[in-house]
């Protein structure tokens, strides 16, 4: 789905008469590969180049050397520019500065309005996201009415009504709160388990990456470390020299783990967790 092959890329300040003033090698060497239907997610501290990588996915920044491919096109291959930015859509921060419409059907409708689609397969695209986000009771409301989490959902429809193959998170749920972030996360799920489409998610929020299938650390524009959460989550040292954590429940069992219990090396959930506490205190009898 998304490929990048020895990506570099550097911002350049300059003067006002135009010398460089100084460069930042923001993405450093990266090879990355994403397979369709993958949930992925990228997780490394501020300044470790995540949203950098993430504009080169959907052609929003190209290349300073290497190459990326989304679903084959080369993203510096202007005749694509258009067919990208729909198959890869892309979710910021802030949900208020995604949200256009007055009333949520109609921002979600856009996207597709734009693309030419017909009047009547947009009303059935605005449902079938509406419902895919688990927001469709709130379609006529006023998105200013609505809570963080809940206008994130509604700028998470807005791109699958454009019925992207894959979506591109960064960091969709820091300015929201525990609910809100949850619900988020949810959705992003069951858009990859049910309808099948590609996740990248990019976040510094340790307890969403656990149902990745893969993720990848950054640092310093490098990927530092790649493997499942449970592969990611046994390293809790070199997670620390990157100046990340683990899930709070990983590193209660880790502790738990050193001063004697007979636990996994890694416990990803509090389910897993009081599993295994249950499967010690029967083996013991009690
Ligand atoms: N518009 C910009 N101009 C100059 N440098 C930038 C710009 N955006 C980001 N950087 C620098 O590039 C590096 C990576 O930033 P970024 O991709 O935003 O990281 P992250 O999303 O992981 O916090 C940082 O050193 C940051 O200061
Ligand atoms: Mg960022």
């Amino acid at each position: 789905m998304i490929r990048t092959e020895n990506l570099v890329f550097e911002y350049i300040r300059r003067d006002e008469e135009g010398n460089v003033e100084g460069i930042t090698r923001a993405i450093d060497e990266v090879d990355l590969d994403v397979k369709p239907g993958q949930f992925i997610a990228i997780l490394g501290h501020n300044g470790s180049g995540k949203s950098t990588l993430a504009k080169h996915f959907n052609a929003l920044l190209y290349p300073t050397e290497g190459e990326v491919y989304v679903d084959g096109m080369n993203t510096e291959d202007d005749d694509h520019l258009w067919d990208i930015r729909q198959e890869a859509g892309m979710i910021f921060q802030n949900p208020d500065n995604q949200i256009i419409g007055q009333v949520v059907e109609e921002d979600v409708g856009f996207g597709p309005e734009n693309m030419g689609v017909p009047t009547e397969e947009i009303w059935e695209r605005v449902e079938e996201s509406l419902k895919a986000v688990n927001m469709l009771s709130f379609r006529k409301s006023s998105p200013n009415h609505l809570s963080g989490g809940q206008k994130q959902r509604v700028s998470i429809a807005g791109v699958i009504a454009m019925h992207p193959k894959c979506i591109i998170m960064d960091e969709p749920t820091a300015m929201l709160d525990p609910n809100g972030r949850k619900d988020v996360i949810r959705a992003a799920r069951a858009l990859n388990s049910v309808e099948g489409i590609t996740v990248i998610l990019i976040t510094h929020y340790m307890e969403e990456v656990i149902y990745a299938d893969k993720v990848f650390v950054m640092d310093k524009g490098h990927i530092e470390m790649q493997g499942t959460p449970r592969e990611i989550f046994a390293q809790v040292d070199r997670l620390k020299e990157l100046k990340l954590g683990v899930p709070q429940v990983t590193l209660l069992a880790h502790e738990l783990k050193k001063s004697g219990l007979d636990l996994p090396e890694v416990v990803l959930s509090r389910e897993e967790l009081v599993q295994e506490l249950i499967r010690l205190r029967d083996r013991n009898g009690k």
